[in-house]
């Protein structure tokens, strides 16, 4: 393979590259974690040159940690910008003798797709017809997609169609960011790497499993146009949530290769039941946050939810009758996603009645973000005459244990593309079956009550409604 990768972003122009691609690959060459010699190469329609769009990035991107002024000159002096129009086929000629130019001899490609989604097939198409596309022994040619892809089950389907007719699934990148963050990554050796979890985990010990990513954020950035064509089932419980779930809740794989941690968690995401096959009144609880109507590009009739909250079932021998409370929304109290495994109380209690509510049955909490950590709560006898019980706790976090911080999402993951290993990224298969089970809870909530909730608070209370008589309740402080 050459040792030059060329990183070529369309739609360089955009705020995800300079806040959060630049950022992710500059870290990665400055750490001397790249395989080889990394090109940067910005495409977007915007007529700047190389000097303007290395001006923007020193602007705009933030400063990345242990990385000097000298690390980033070197880093601007391999970066370029080609301005293109996406949407015109001559304009990609242009970009591939560009590109050749720049490179000066056969290279690696990654091509990332920072585009609005409408373009994403039409890039690819214009591509693959000018020659970028092609690779074999002598070179790789990569494209990264990112989210959304598709807006349901059958327009997902339609555009993995089209896509695979172009270029192969080894050579496609669908990007979820949340598995490139540490502690998601960590899932996994967390629950395979040690022994005492794996025998406990499964209905028969464990109760309840609740997943919340919760936002204090609302429509900040002119976000409200794109958000009210999404609401938080398709912005964020269809990708995000479902993938914790699925490494949550998967078998272990064969082996740590990415075809067999993607088939485990291909058969999480199959077993899952339909949430039109379930009471939609006592599974679901939408809403919007009080002023979302008049946010700016929010249609002021909008339906959209802001806040999802439900309960559903993994329909396999592990999981079969435990419920997974799933939970997202904006502008609510903070920013944190955490994943609390309730385990279920001893089968014959010593201590109180088994019928009181009040005690509380052991958890374990993963903290993804922030405050990254887990924790672990039990119950102790209080030192003393008597029998009083406390609860108790042991905790982990990142910061005080590791000396380092944890890399952004984004220089995993663009690591991983230049390098080839596609186990964080999501198959063809995988994104298909989060559709079909996101089309389900679309279809059921339709049936639901919009409700609303104050900005700040942790949505409408009908949410706490979705567990069960001494279940518990929903863990909103991590
Ligand atoms: C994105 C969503 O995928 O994830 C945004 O489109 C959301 O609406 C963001 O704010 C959250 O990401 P993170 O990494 O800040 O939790």
């Amino acid at each position: 393979m050459p040792d030059l990768t060329q990183v070529i972003i369309l739609g360089a122009s955009g705020d995800l590259t300079a806040r959060k691609l630049v950022p992710g690959l500059h870290a990665a060459v400055c750490e001397g974690l790249m395989p080889g010699r990394i090109q940067l190469v910005g495409v977007a329609r915007r007529p700047w040159d190389d000097a303007t769009f290395r001006d923007q990035l020193t602007q705009k991107a933030p400063q990345v940690k242990g990385c000097g002024y000298d690390q980033w000159e070197a880093f601007l002096n391999q970066t370029h910008y080609v301005p293109t129009n996406l949407e015109t086929l001559e304009d990609y000629r242009g970009l591939r003798a560009r590109l050749e130019a720049l490179a000066g001899a056969p290279c690696n490609r990654v091509f990332y797709l920072a585009v609005k989604p409408e373009l994403f097939l039409p890039s690819v198409q214009h591509l693959k017809e000018v020659g970028l596309l092609e690779q074999g022994a002598a070179r790789s040619s990569r494209v990264v997609v990112e989210k959304p892809f598709g807006t349901d089950v059958s327009s997902a389907m339609a555009l993995n169609s089209a896509l695979l007719g172009l270029i192969g699934e080894d050579q496609l990148y669908r990007i979820d960011h949340y598995l490139g963050k540490e502690t998601v990554q960590n899932l996994l050796v967390f629950r395979f790497r040690n022994a005492f979890f794996e025998p406990l985990w499964n209905q028969k010990y464990i109760e309840l499993v609740q997943i919340t990513v919760a936002e204090n954020l609302g429509m900040e950035n002119g976000r409200g146009g794109y958000y009210d064509t999404a609401g938080a089932t398709k912005d964020i419980l269809q990708n995000h949530v479902l993938q914790l779930l699925a490494l949550v809740a998967m078998e272990p794989p064969a082996a740590l290769t990415p075809r067999a941690i993607r088939d485990e968690k291909v058969k999480v995401l199959q077993s899952l039941r339909p949430m039109t096959d379930v009471e939609s009144d006592k599974h679901i609880v939408r809403a919007q946050y009080n002023g979302y109507l008049a946010e700016p590009g929010v249609n002021p009739g909008s339906t959209t939810e802001s806040f999802i909250a439900c309960r559903t079932y993994i329909d396999n021998w592990r999981w079969g009758g435990v419920p997974f409370l799933l939970r997202t929304g904006k502008h609510l109290p903070s920013r944190f996603t955490a994943i609390t495994v309730q385990f279920r109380m001893p089968p014959h209690t010593l201590f109180g009645s088994p019928q009181e509510c009040h005690l509380r049955p052991n958890k374990l909490t993963i903290r993804i973000q922030p405050n990254e950590g887990i924790d672990l709560d039990f119950d102790l006898k209080e030192p003393g005459q008597g029998l009083n019980i406390r609860p108790a706790k042991l905790g982990m976090e990142y910061s005080q244990y590791f000396n380092k911080p944890s890399p952004e999402a984004y220089q995993r993951l663009l690591q991983d593309v230049v390098i080839g290993d596609q186990s964080l990224f999501i198959r063809s298969d995988e994104v298909e079956q989060s559709w079909r089970w996101a089309d389900s809870l679309l279809m059921a909530m339709r049936r639901t009550p919009m409700h609303s909730h104050a900005i700040g608070t942790w949505g409408p209370p009908a949410a706490n409604n979705l567990f069960g008589e001494c279940e518990g309740r929903w863990v909103n402080a991590v």
